[in-house]
């Protein structure tokens, strides 16, 4: 009985950052979608997906720079998503 609760303790830890990281995703992609299709396709963004949190961070200043309308907690998020 008490290995059971260790073993659902572990997956429940498991469980929870992979729902969070869900719901990152969806709130990225929204954003990713309303924002960052105007100049160039979605396929430009989602092409460099992984690359590192400063290029990220880099890459969505200059898109602002550009005339991108986002607040900083977007900005953070899609970095967020897109550095994974
Ligand atoms: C106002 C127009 C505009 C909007 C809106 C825009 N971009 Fe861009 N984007 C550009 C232009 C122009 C380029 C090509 C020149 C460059 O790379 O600086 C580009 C290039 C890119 C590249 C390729 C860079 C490379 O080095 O390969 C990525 C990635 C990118 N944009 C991501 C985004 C993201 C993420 C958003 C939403 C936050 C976004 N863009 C919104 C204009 C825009």
């Amino acid at each position: 009985m008490l290995k059971f609760i260790g073993v659902l303790g572990m997956f429940l830890l498991l469980a929870t950052p992979g729902f969070a990281s869900g719901d990152l995703e969806s709130r990225a992609t929204s954003i990713i979608n309303q924002k960052c299709a105007m100049c160039h396709s979605t396929k430009r963004v989602y092409r460099n997906k992984g690359r590192s949190k400063q290029w990220w961070t880099k890459n969505v200043k200059r898109m602002r720079e550009y005339g991108t309308q986002m607040t900083d907690e977007e900005a953070r998020t899609i970095v967020e998503y897109l550095s994974k």
